[in-house]
């Protein structure tokens, strides 16, 4: 064996230049050097940790152009079966990190670092790191504690209460003009068959457009068709995944430059309207303000006088008229705030506002109130919509619902419906089975971090996948079935596993979680107590949906039956068939 070693070693270094000794001078220290930095790099990666595992790309592309377009979550979530609950890849020059492991989501997202947006040319181009959704540092902190407060303020709490009631009042009157509306479209409609979508979008948008700025729309009010079309549209034209946002050469191909332009101009005559509200509500609030003085001032006058008559007791004068009536004041009068207690989010960050702080510079508030409208009405609207595709497909969940609902009265409360743990449970899976975040909103690393034995660099883009988490047959067995009892335990309560998690979790988790539930128990249960709705005949919907910022279907119609109140109740016949 020595020979044949001694034989071969010979044949090689007549091929090399080299003598058997310079060789070894060369070649020994090389390896030696190349197992030392061996070591150091194995040491390193279990101290740091390593990168996630994950598939190759293209020279500058990355990964980007084997991701579908039209569903790129499921791209991911393909890979995800591959690589596991963590992997890595490059989208352009940003490096991404999926993660579908709910256990690693929550770990990630409970840290601060992990708290900024990835720089994407949707957060920090079109948006420029203003508002809430793509701000990082100490603007979102700051803003995301005063909108916790505000979400507060306005009942927004689980507890019940006066400021919740009233929250409830003004989501019903919504619910109920959405209701009318479809009442009316069900009598104008051949066959009673519509699309259920432009009462929701008018309605729903407008529950919001009262609370965050304290006016609602007229439906055929012109600046109100404008912004719905602009939120229809804007949804659909950047998703996360979409090339411009990586690649910065593509801005400027037509197509792109042109929805880009779409976006940027919709942007300023969006912020043009919010300016002449914000406007309205600064005239409003200084009136207030000049009310509030106006009344100190009185105040202090009818303190003096009072003053001047215990130290002058033998002069007597006669009360000055309305003088009695601000002596007595009530103790609500005493409290009086210089403004009325804050019931639209404008006027909220509109007093609290620091002149001249970057915090709340105009550029904030308009980006901070579009965000505000934005995330109130793309989420919700996506997932009523499938809530009502949902359940004119199956039939024999809204038999269910129908057989809880109809004892109710015509326009059930919260109180009556919160109880029925099968309508949570639809709601639930309806969340579940198609996530309108499919990709969340993707987070970004502020600095290098090793989470368990991954190292994270800095400047990552996290992306907690949503639709892998919800779509994960371990958790969900055939998770492509509709089956609300995945959310009922034995006794029948309501139960969600840990790995459902609709509104994210952590430090950015949504906090608009329970207006949310609120709106969608309200109109959930309120449109089935008054109708059945079943799928126009001979047509078949989309359920794979459009993939943009959130996930909605295509447009549908649906076959609206008005249920009388009396006759349900005495209906002895299944109403619907399965
Ligand atoms: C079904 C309805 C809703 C769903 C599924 C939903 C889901 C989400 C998700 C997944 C996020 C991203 C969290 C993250 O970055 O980790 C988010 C953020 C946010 N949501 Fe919601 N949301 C809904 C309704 C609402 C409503 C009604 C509001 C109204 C106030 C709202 C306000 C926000 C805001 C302001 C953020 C950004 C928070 C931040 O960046 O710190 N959302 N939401």
């Amino acid at each position: 064996m020595s020979a044949s070693f001694a034989t071969a070693s010979a044949s090689v270094f007549d091929w090399l230049p080299l003598s058997g000794h310079s060789f070894c001078l060369l070649v020994v220290p090389g390896l030696l050097i190349l197992i030392i930095l061996w070591l150091c790099d194995h040491q390193y990666d279990r101290v740091l940790g390593r990168p996630p595992p994950g598939p190759w790309g293209l020279p500058w592309l990355g990964y980007l152009l084997f991701l579908s377009r039209r569903a790129p979550h499921k791209s991911l979530q393909a890979l995800a079966r591959r690589y596991g609950g963590i992997y890595q890849l490059r989208m352009g020059s940003v490096k991404a990190v999926i993660l579908s492991d709910v256990t690693l989501v929550r770990e990630f997202f409970r840290h601060e670092v992990m708290a900024a947006r990835a720089p994407l040319y949707l957060t920090h181009g079109i948006m420029g790191g203003y508002g809430i959704i793509c701000a990082a540092g100490p603007i979102w902190k700051h803003q995301r504690r005063e909108l916790i407060d505000w979400l507060k303020a306005l009942g927004m709490t689980r507890r019940p209460g006066e400021t919740r009631s009233r929250l409830e009042q003004r989501i019903g009157r919504g619910v109920d003009e959405c209701v009318q509306l479809y009442e009316t479209d069900a009598d104008v409609s051949p066959s009673s068959e519509f699309d259920p979508v432009p009462a929701l979008q008018h309605t729903l948008g407008n529950i919001i457009n009262d609370l965050v700025f304290g006016v609602t729309y007229e439906r055929q009010d012109p600046d109100w068709l404008y912004l719905q079309r602009l939120q229809e549209e804007g949804v659909k034209l950047i998703g996360v995944s979409g090339v411009v946002n990586f690649l910065p050469w593509l801005r400027s191909l037509p197509w792109n430059r042109r929805n880009i332009c779409f976006l940027m101009e919709g942007k300023s005559r969006t912020h043009a309207i919010y300016d002449r509200i914000v406007e309205s509500c600064e005239n409003k609030l200084k009136e207030l303000q000049e009310q509030y003085q106006e009344k100190q001032r009185q105040r202090q006058q009818q303190q003096d006088l009072q003053q001047y008559q215990q130290q002058n007791p033998q002069q007597d004068p006669e009360p000055e008229s309305g003088s009695e009536q601000s002596l007595q004041q009530s103790p609500e009068q005493k409290e009086e705030k210089p403004v009325a207690a804050a019931a639209a989010a404008q006027e909220h960050f509109l007093i609290n506002r620091v002149p001249f702080s970057e915090l709340y510079c105009d550029e904030q508030l308009r980006h901070l109130l579009a965000d505000l409208f934005g995330a109130g009405v793309d989420t919700s609207l996506a997932t009523l919509r499938w809530f009502l595709l949902y359940m004119a497909r199956e039939q024999s969940s809204q038999r269910r619902l129908h057989e809880l609902l109809l004892p109710l009265s015509a326009t059930p409360t919260l109180e009556e419906l919160q109880p029925l743990a099968f309508l949570r449970a639809c709601i639930s899976e309806v969340q579940r089975i198609r996530s309108v975040v499919p990709l969340g909103i993707p987070h970004g690393a502020e600095r290098d971090f090793t989470v368990g034995k991954y190292r994270i660099a800095a400047g990552s883009m996290i992306v907690s996948l949503q639709w892998a988490i919800h779509m994960d047959p371990a958790v969900w067995p055939e998770p492509e079935q509709f089956r609300p009892d995945r959310f009922l335990n034995a006794e029948g309560h309501y139960s969600a596993p840990p790995q459902f998690i609709p509104f994210q979790t952590g430090k950015r988790m949504c906090p608009g979680d329970e207006l949310a539930r609120m709106m969608l128990t309200l109109f959930a249960g309120r449109i089935l107590r008054r109708f059945h709705v079943e799928m126009v005949p001979g047509c078949d919907a989309d359920m794979e949906g459009e993939c943009g910022i959130t996930l909605a279907p295509a447009p549908y119609k649906l076959r609206f039956t008005k249920l009388p109140p009396m006759e349900l109740q005495v209906e002895e016949q299944p109403l619907v068939q399965a």
